[in-house]
């Protein structure tokens, strides 16, 4: 019953086939299709299929690691582990409906499917997945819509020993339903395509993570300066205007390293033209904040104006680069230029050409894109997209109806957009945000979550949501501190910026006609606290930049939820509301108006009150004190976190940090560094210090070793906190005195 085909296996029955296929040891796909070819995977998996070593036996596949039991008759299956644990069971298959059902196990929890206005866990929830133009309307309490801009087809279950990871690859609009209740199943379908999906077994969350984004390819390393504080708003109109607020930046002493141009610079609103009348010497204007630190960002929409004489219309249609409808006739929506039409970005000569447009912005200093409307937004239908049935043609010349590529044309506008970037200025690092995306899409670019409210509600649905976003593969990402639509209130302000502050993306942006929303905007008091806390960003700049490094590696996302790095405690799996910062620093933001105490609950273990260094003991729900000006973090005993001086801006050559180790447990920490530009750290231009606590009843013991030193390592302060001064402080094994002193390297 079951062959090998060239990768993997095949099984046929009537008109079916099942293909079975294995990415590495733990990820296998499984396709089900009308004929014996097995189809192309989509834009989002880059790993390669491979053969693995397998026994067949009958109806079941065992391989070293999994065994996969096939039902003759219905085609449905049974995965095992190497331990004989069930990890996954098929309740039914629906070829012609697109829909897998599968048993409900023992899954406590179910992860994933990027941005979604939900609580963290999905368990009894259903969504969709159709990237929208979606005004923040909803949230949390109160979810009227299921779709938003991204659609990440991928979850996670788990109980506190086993996890899995199920990537359905289809770009259509998918459906998953975790309604368990009824009939002790879920299932995932599609409106069109086939049925192909990739089954990630391993023990822990981080190991299904790591899976996907080995398939679905990791984050690159961004730039460091870009980790700093960026301030947008819809749009500083004028070059006095940005200006002024590059200046008051400076005078106010607030630390800020990026600003953004939103729609309002471009000529009637015409992508890759500058209204010189309100920006006059854009690229002297771009200097003069370069000189001063400022990064600028400049916004770029898929929606080009259609207007006669205007080169990026006319070259595009002169070269049959625009959808087109179905009559063959090149497709009119609506966006903020009037009437626009859309680059089929499906083409690679199309996206080519898109990257190339961009020259003219970065020849003028412009350092990052932000992609915006990439759904793409359309207001001239009630789908306020562009119509199904309108046409893409690919590579190979084939016709792709929109309801096939929708999904994936915010990622192919990311894609054009970094590659476009990349090929101009090839030694650094491109930042790019994206608005809309599928799987993979990380690869490019970063995700801000559009256009939410300056609601506590949108305050609080943030959290679960950024952090569902970094279990889909995306670390970099935020959602607007301050909140987009409607008016901002000081406090909501500096709840947001406390958060935001943890967040990796961190930056405050909001709409036309709203009231300002800057860090000055609410009087000094506010400006205060709120300066206190982007202040606070900028000494865990290197630790974060280091967090983003290990993202890049291996896939950990930078904010983590609880249950990350404490799936055997059950207690985590709801937490919406507090987050790991890295595997050490916990964030328990403050989420209500009036709020000055909030419950936090600390796994368990040592944890220290990272404000009043108090030692807590974990394993428990604790009240803790919250006024304005704080929001609650612990670090956990052994942990060991490099601490940056604060400076205005991130420039990167530092001169000295500081490294603090919180005694405890015994803790390790690898500290790298190199340019946070360019991409010499390929090449091997970078230092990587490995440092070790050792703690026991007299001794703390600090050893380090280099294991690579090829770029600079400035003076490096250590400071010990938590020692009662009974034990003897050493480093590689020489006694020193003081709870501070200096690193030579
Ligand atoms: C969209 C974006 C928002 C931007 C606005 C104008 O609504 O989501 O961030 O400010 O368009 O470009």
């Amino acid at each position: 019953m079951i062959q090998k085909s060239e990768y993997g296996y095949i099984i046929k029955k009537n008109d079916n086939y099942l293909h079975i296929v294995f990415y590495n040891k733990a990820i296998v796909r499984f396709v089900y299709t009308k004929d014996d070819r097995l189809p192309k995977s989509t834009q989002a998996v880059i790993a390669e299929k491979i053969n693995i070593d397998a026994e067949i036996k009958d109806n079941i596949i065992k391989t070293e690691q999994l065994q996969i039991n096939i039902d003759k008759k219905y085609l449905t299956l049974k995965v095992f582990d190497n331990e004989g644990n069930l990890i996954s069971c098929d309740k039914n298959v629906d070829f012609n409906n697109r829909r897998v059902e599968k048993h409900h196990l023992y899954e406590k929890g179910y992860y994933g499917l990027g941005e979604k206005y939900e609580w963290i866990n999905r368990i009894n929830t259903s969504t969709t997945n159709w990237n929208s133009d979606v005004i923040g309307l909803t949230s949390l309490h109160n979810s009227v819509f299921k779709e938003y801009h991204t659609a990440i087809p991928f979850f996670i279950g788990m109980d506190e020993s086993k996890s899995y990871g199920i990537f359905f690859d289809n770009t259509f609009r998918t459906e998953f339903d975790f309604n368990i209740q009824l009939n002790k199943s879920f299932y995932f379908r599609s409106e069109g395509g086939h049925i192909d999906y990739y089954l990630i077994c391993g023990g822990n969350v981080s190991d299904i993570v790591k899976g996907y984004t080995y398939l679905t390819g990791r984050m690159n390393l961004p730039r460091k300066d870009f980790l700093g504080y960026h301030q947008c708003r819809y749009s500083y109109m004028n070059r006095d205007e940005l200006m002024s607020v590059a200046k008051k930046m400076r005078e106010k002493n607030i630390p800020c390293d990026v600003l953004y141009l939103d729609i309002d610079y471009m000529k009637n609103y015409k992508v890759f033209t500058i209204d010189s009348q309100r920006f006059n010497d854009f690229k002297d204007m771009v200097k003069k904040l370069e000189e001063m630190g400022f990064k600028l960002v400049t916004i770029i929409d898929p929606g080009v104006k259609k207007e006669e004489g205007y080169s990026v219309y006319e070259e595009g249609m002169e070269n049959n680069y625009f959808i087109k409808d179905a009559f063959g006739e090149v497709y009119v929506g609506e966006v903020w230029p009037g009437d626009s039409v859309f680059p089929d970005f499906l083409r690679s000569k199309v996206r080519k050409w898109w990257g190339e447009l961009h020259k003219s912005l970065l020849d003028k200093g412009v350092e990052g894109i932000w992609n915006d409307m990439n759904e793409p937004a359309n207001f001239s239908t009630q789908s306020k997209t562009i119509p199904k049935d309108t046409v893409h043609i690919n590579d190979e010349g084939e016709r792709k109806l929109h309801s096939e590529i929708h999904n994936i044309y915010g990622m192919l506008e990311a894609q054009a957009t970094y590659h476009g970037i990349i090929n101009h200025i090839p030694n650094k690092r491109p930042f790019i945000l994206t608005r809309s995306a599928y799987s993979g899409t990380q690869r490019y670019s970063g995700i801000w979550a559009g256009d939410n409210t300056s609601t506590w509600e949108h305050l609080e649905s943030s959290i679960p949501m950024n952090l569902n976003l970094g279990l889909s593969g995306f670390s970099y990402t935020g959602s607007d501190v301050g909140g987009h639509c409607g008016d901002c209130t000081a406090e909501l302000l500096i709840r947001w910026t406390q958060l935001g502050a943890f967040i990796p993306l961190f930056r405050n942006h909001t709409v036309k006609d709203s009231i300002r929303q800057e860090p000055w905007c609410f009087g000094e008091d506010a400006l205060k606290i709120i300066r206190k806390y982007i202040r606070l960003r900028y000494k865990y700049i290197t630790y974060l930049y280091n967090l983003m490094r290990e993202s890049s590696i291996n896939g950990n996302p930078v904010i983590r939820p609880l249950f990350y790095h404490y799936q055997n405690d059950e207690n985590t799996y709801n937490i919406n509301d507090q987050f790991l910062f890295g595997e050490n620093m916990m964030i328990c933001p403050i989420t209500r108006p009036g709020q000055s105490n909030r419950m936090v609950y600390l796994p368990k273990g040592e944890w220290y009150d990272y404000w009043t260094e108090e030692r807590i003991t974990g394993g428990r729900n604790i009240i803790t004190q919250a006024d304005i000006d704080v929001i609650p973090i612990y670090v956990k005993g052994g942990s060991i976190i490099p601490r940056d001086e604060v400076r205005e801006f991130i420039d990167v050559s530092i001169k000295s940090f500081n490294i603090d180790f919180y005694v405890g447990e015994s803790g390790s920490y690898s500290l790298y560094l190199d340019d946070g530009i360019s991409f010499d750290y390929i090449k091997g231009k970078y230092s990587i210090i490995h440092f070790q606590m050792e703690s026991n009843n007299n001794e703390i013991n600090i050893i380090y070793n280099i294991e690579k030193n090829k770029y600079t390592v400035p003076n490096i302060k250590i400071y010990i906190h938590g020692n009662d001064n009974t034990k003897t402080i050493l480093v590689n094994n020489k006694k020193i005195t003081g709870s501070c002193f200096k690193l030579k390297i």
